[in-house]
Order: structure tokens, then sequence, then C-alpha cells
């Protein structure tokens, strides 16, 4: 062994090796999508070897460890050369905000693709292998191989025409055949990663997903619509079926109201007319909670108008029972008239006062989210919280937009008396924090009442002045205290409102 000639290699190999390795930082730091790390120092140390063996004078293409070299470098060149053309053009995005230009599953099998081709061709020419012909002439071996490939080439095939055509993205929710309901958590070669309401993973083959037909409801940045259908009775007029059905969609918890609600007389039924709804919503990810809610607005709402919804007819055998409709209104009435009763503002009312109180109120339902009192709306009517709770609150005076919540009112608590009293717009507004049951009394109602016994109008007073006191000190916040101190109207002032507003002596 001549020194010399080591010396020569050491020298060599080393700037090549220096001379990648400075290429190799100066891609990382300008080229941020290359991410060759270990195949780069690999190819850079396949190239010291070939520089080494032809420096010690060994043929590259005639020995079998020159041939062995060479193959490794010219795959491991294939490999570094694609990165960098992944990395500067394939891997580059659209525009703004986009993905890549080339999508990633097709990314891998070009690449996959190159190899092979290299590989053959390295074996072929360099190896000096018979491998072109092997892989042609053995027919048990392409069978076995295009067999063995068959599904996954598929899919892969299949994959790679979801990406580039993208009837989907990550987080749209899908229908898929057989009603499965599931969103897009991701794709890969094999198959589309989708995950339930349930919370189950879904792994679906790309081949049966390209082939079958796909409901895409998005992820909410588009507004769809649900079909509602319902019977109501013959004897409504269909405009005022019609004007309560939309109200009630349009109340439902994320309904929208552009595009509008449509209602349309469908058919005359047996029993019923059949009505048909398309309501408008962005919740993809909670259809049937969307349908639940209209269905349940509807309910209240049909309940509140009085329009019952009919049952098919039946042959019915009657035999003697009690009247238990008879026996539903006494218990709701001796309800009324014990919550009545119990009331600080009626203390003062006689039983028999207090029974035709509750007998002259009706008892309506609200879902919860329902707005019972409106804000700034007239208003002539007191509730009496007979069952669950409500919400009172009230615009900000200062924050366009924003409430304050002023109070939960809860079973036996009453509301609405500042309009019904003074004859002002709605002074706050009332929503229903759960299901909820009120007795609503009409001014009439009350006007009896006063009538019977005046002294109600004085504690009535008492409760409008110290909400009025309990709004402020909520909203001080929002005002210059003193302001809002000198404007509270007291008792007396209500007093004479209330009697004023009712003709009283
Ligand atoms: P009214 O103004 O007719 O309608 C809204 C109702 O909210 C109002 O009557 C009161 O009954 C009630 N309300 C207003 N302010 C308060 C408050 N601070 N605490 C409790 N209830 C209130």
């Amino acid at each position: 062994m001549i020194p010399a000639q080591w010396l020569t290699v050491a020298a060599v190999a080393g700037g090549i090796l220096l001379v990648a390795e400075a290429l190799y930082l100066l891609l990382r730091k300008r080229v941020p999508r290359f991410r060759l790390k270990l195949l780069y120092h690999l190819w850079a140390l396949s190239l010291v070897a070939l520089a080494a063996l032809q420096t010690l004078g060994i043929d590259l293409l005639g020995s079998t460890l020159g041939g062995i070299a060479s193959t490794v470098a010219l795959l491991l060149t294939t490999l570094v050369v694609y990165a960098l053309v992944d990395a500067l053009i394939l891997q580059q995005p659209w525009g703004k905000d986009q993905g890549p230009l080339v999508p990633k599953l097709a990314r891998d099998v070009l690449r996959l693709g190159l190899l092979i081709a290299v590989g053959l061709f390295a074996a072929t020419e360099i190896l000096d292998q018979p491998v072109g012909a092997v892989l042609v002439s053995s027919t048990v071996l392409s069978a076995v191989i295009g067999l063995a490939l068959q599904d996954t080439l598929k899919n892969i095939f299949s994959g790679m025409a979801l990406d580039l055509e993208k009837p989907f993205h990550p987080g749209d929710w899908l229908v898929i055949e057989g009603g499965v309901r599931a969103q897009v958590v991701d794709m890969s070669w094999r198959s589309t990663h989708l995950r339930t309401k349930e919370g189950l993973d879904i792994y679906e083959p790309n081949a049966n997903l390209s082939v079958s037909r796909l409901i895409n409801y998005g992820s909410g940045e588009r507004p769809f619509a649900v079909e509602i259908r319902i019977g109501l009775p013959y004897g409504v007029p269909p405009a005022e079926v019609k004007e309560v059905l939309r109200e009630a969609a349009l109340s439902a918890p994320g309904a929208l109201d552009r595009p509008s609600v449509r209602v349309l007389l469908e058919s005359f039924d047996d029993h019923a007319i059949t009505y048909f709804m398309r309501v408008w919503t962005r919740r993809t990810s909670n259809v049937s909670g969307f349908i639940d809610g209209v269905n349940s607005r509807i309910w209240y709402q049909l309940k509140r108008h009085g329009i019952d919804i009919p049952f098919p007819i039946r042959t019915i055998h009657m035999h003697e029972a009690p009247d238990m409709e008879q026996q539903r209104q006494g218990k709701a009435l001796r309800k009324a008239s014990e919550l009545f009763s119990g009331l600080d503002i009626f203390q003062e009312l006689d039983d028999e006062v207090v029974r035709q109180l509750a007998a002259s109120s009706q008892r309506k339902l609200f879902d919860a989210g329902e707005v019972l009192v409106r804000e700034g709306e007239e208003g002539d009517s007191l509730f009496v919280v007979e069952r669950g709770a409500v919400r009172v609150t009230k615009s900000d005076p200062e924050a366009e937009g924003k409430h304050v919540d002023l109070a939960i009112l809860e079973e036996g608590a009453f509301f609405g008396e500042m309009s019904l009293l003074t004859g002002e717009p709605r002074s706050a507004t009332v929503i229903a924090s759960d299901h909820c049951g009120v007795l609503v009394l009409t001014k009439q109602a009350v006007a009896t009442t006063l009538e019977a016994d005046p002294r109600i109008a004085e504690s009535l007073s008492r409760a409008l002045a110290a909400r009025r006191q309990d709004t402020m000190e909520t909203l001080e916040d929002h005002r210059d205290r003193d302001a809002a101190a000198t404007s509270i109207e007291d008792e007396q002032t209500f007093l004479r409102r209330i009697r004023l507003f009712f003709s009283l002596s």
C-alpha cells in the first residue's frame, strides 16, 4: 500500500464530504421544506465511497464492489434530487392558505415509482442482472404481485383521485353509504379516517369512498336545510299555521333567518293537513339536536296557540270513568290558588279573590331558551313562575349588543308587573332558563283584583321600586352612579302611577 495514494484518497474524500455537508447546511437554511436528514448524510458518504474507489483504481461499473457502491449512490442521489424537486416545486402551495401543488399521496407514489425505476435500471445496467426479463417473463411472480397489490393499488389510486377532486376536507361532516354520519379527520394512502359523534373511529378504504355516494354537510361554513313534516288540524287556517310554524322554527337554537324558513301545505290526509317545512342551519355537527330543537319549539308554540297535533282516528270502546279533564282542571286550579296565596303581593287578599285570580290565569309552557318577554315591547300581562326558572336580562346602555343579567326568578316569583302596572314598554327581557311553566294574568284580571283590594297596589309598587333599585345597582358599573340614583322612582311615585293607570281612588 502506497501511503501517498491513501493521502490522496483522504484528501478527495474529505473534500467531497466537506462540500456535501456545507451544501446540507445551506439547504436546511434556505429551503425550509427540504426535510432529508440521515438519508442525505448517507448520500454524502456514498459519494465519498465512490470517489475513494475511483482514486484506488477500482472499476465502478465492472467490479462487484464498484457496482454495488454505484447502485447505492445512484438510489440515494435519486432520493436527494427528488427531495429537492419536491421541496422547491411539488410542495409549493397554489396560493396563500392553500395546499401543495401536488397532493402528498401523489408525491409519495411518484417517489416510490421513481425509486423502483432507478432500482431496475441500476440492477440491469450496472449490476448486469436480468431483472427486467425475470419480471416480465415470470408470469407467476407478476400474478402473485398483481393479485397481492390489487386492493392496495385500488385504494392508493382512489385516494389520489379523491385528493385531486377534493369532495371533502378534514373537518367536514359526511354521511356515507349505510347512513353513518361522521367527521373527516384525515386521509392516508389506504383509507380515510372518520370519527362519529359517538367518538368511534372509522377507517373507510379509499376505494369504497370513491365509488359510494357521499353526502357532505361541510363544516358549518355554508348553511344547509333540514326538512320537517307535521300533520295539523283541518280547523286552523293554513295562514295561521304557517305563521306559528315559521315563528317556532326561527326561535330554535341554531336556526338561520337567511335563507328564509319555508312552510308549505303539502297534502290533505286522513286525519290531518300535512305541512312541510325547510329550516336552515349551520349546525353540521349536531343535525339531530337541531331537528330536536325545531320540533320542541313547534310543540310549545302550537300548545300556546291552542293548536293540537291530531292523532289518527280510531274506534274507541267507551266505558264509564270519572271526568278526567274536570279532575285535571280542578287540580290545576288548586295548585294555582296555593301558589298565588303564597305570594307576598297577594297576602292581603281574601281566599275567594285569590281563587278567582287563579281561575282567570292561563297556564303556558316554554322550552329552555325561549323568550317570554322582550325588552322594549308593549306588555299587559303579569307572569308567575309555576315551574322551572327564568332569567331576566337587560341591554347594556354602554355597550351595544351586550346584555347584563339582572336576576334568576324561580317558582313563585312574578315578573312583567312593570309594564302591566305603568303602561311602559317592557323594561327587560325574560328568557326560560329551562323547561318552565308560567301562570299568565291579564290586565283585566289584575284590575279586578286591584278594585277588590286597592292595598295590593301598595305591595306591588313596593316590589316595583325595589326591582328598579336592583336594576340600577346592577347597571351602576355602566353608568354614572349619581345620575342613576336620582333617576330611580320611589314607591310613592309608582303607587300614584298605578292608581292613575287603573283609575283607582
Ligand atoms: P316588565 O318591565 O313588564 O318586563 C320585564 C320584567 O323583568 C319587569 O317587568 C320585571 O318584572 C322584571 N325585572 C326587571 N328588573 C328586574 C330585576 N332587577 N330583578 C328582577 N326582575 C326584574
